[in-house]
């Protein structure tokens, strides 16, 4: 950690720390909590919805995590998110992987009645594309000037945020591909240059990975809502082992995520807190962890078309996006 790091992250803290104490100057000033009230979703100030999918494994016996995030690809596109809004990372093909016994396909159930790789499936960053450094450059646009508009992340201040990364990972880091880790820390920072730069209204960060809720422990800007699989200590868990293929084809944590979501479509009033009070220990074998300290809303309040949906009330032109400003590193 260099000085510079150092220093934000006191800024932070002494941010934190100053939006406490006036929390608690408000809620002095104003017992009955109505000044909350203030903070109510605006609609008017969202009009678009982004979602960017991370696999971090390679090699076949990694299967389940390609699937995870092939399957929920599939249902951010069916909930109404544009390719175009779209960024799918993916560290590994297995669709081609020699070992596959269905060649160019991918399941998430041994029944196979969906090929998760047959319709459309627009990667923007494989195999050893997929880094820390270009998830981190995506996330904060420090992209350089000639990367292609389908890898970059064109949000402002009135784009909602779904991130979701699954991997192989471990209390405060994530593996990028068995080669690097990317760590709690270096997430939380690139969020917080996200939100000087106003690159989001909100964030919902979903994590399936082993000690997943340890990744979200460090964040400290605004309007973030995070989701794990699993306890600091604990494991997460695969689901269906498939004889064919000889390989688990998808995480439990992420399955269960994926049936309730079934149950929603464009038009849906279901809330995050519907979404959260689902999740079943029993069934999911670990402790999904969900941290809303950052969340201004209350999730029974969060309609999940808020991140999921296609944002009705906004035609958007190509000039609401300009691709200029590019960083360099
Ligand atoms: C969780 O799943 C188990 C096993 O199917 C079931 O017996 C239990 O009732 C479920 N718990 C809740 C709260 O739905
Ligand atoms: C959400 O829950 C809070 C209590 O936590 C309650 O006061 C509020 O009325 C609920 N909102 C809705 C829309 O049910």
């Amino acid at each position: 950690m260099n000085l510079w790091q150092q220093a934000m992250r006191a800024a932070g803290a002494i941010l934190a720390l100053y939006t406490l104490l006036c929390c608690v100057a408000l809620a002095v000033a104003d017992p009955s909590g109505e000044a909350k009230m203030e903070q109510f979703f605006d609609q008017d100030d969202h009009t678009n919805n982004w979602a960017v999918l991370v696999c971090t494994s390679r090699f076949w016996f990694n299967y389940r995590h390609i699937s995870n995030t092939l399957s929920m690809y599939r249902t951010v596109k069916r909930m109404g998110i544009p390719d175009s809004h779209i960024i799918l990372m993916l560290a590994d093909d297995v669709a081609c992987n020699p070992r596959n016994s269905y060649p160019a396909a991918v399941y998430d159930h041994p029944r196979k009645a969906t090929d998760l790789y047959g319709d459309n499936v627009e990667v923007d960053y494989r195999g050893y594309e997929v880094t820390v450094e270009n998830f981190i450059r995506l996330l904060t646009g420090r992209v350089s000037v000639d990367t292609p508009r389908s890898k970059r992340l064109l949000t402002d201040d009135k784009s909602n945020v779904f991130i979701y990364m699954t991997g192989h990972g471990g209390e405060d880091f994530l593996k990028f591909q068995d080669s690097e880790e990317i760590n709690s820390y270096d997430i939380a920072d690139a969020f917080q240059q996200m939100w000087e730069k106003k690159r989001y209204k909100e964030i919902l960060f979903v994590i399936d990975t082993c000690q997943a809720n340890t990744m979200f422990s460090k964040f400290y800007s605004p309007n973030i809502l995070s989701i794990g699989s699993s306890r600091k200590g604990e494991n997460s868990y695969s689901y269906f082992h498939d004889y064919d293929l000889g390989v688990s084809v998808i995480d439990r944590f992420t399955y269960y995520n994926l049936e309730f979501f079934e149950s929603v479509d464009m038009s849906s009033k279901r809330t995050m807190a519907d979404l959260v009070g689902a999740y079943n220990t029993t069934l999911i074998y670990s402790h999904p962890g969900v941290r809303t300290d950052l969340y201004s809303r209350k999730l029974n309040e969060t309609y999940l078309t808020d991140f999921f949906g296609a944002v009705q009330n906004i035609e958007l032109t190509t000039e609401a996006f300009p691709i200029g400003q590019p960083e360099s590193p």
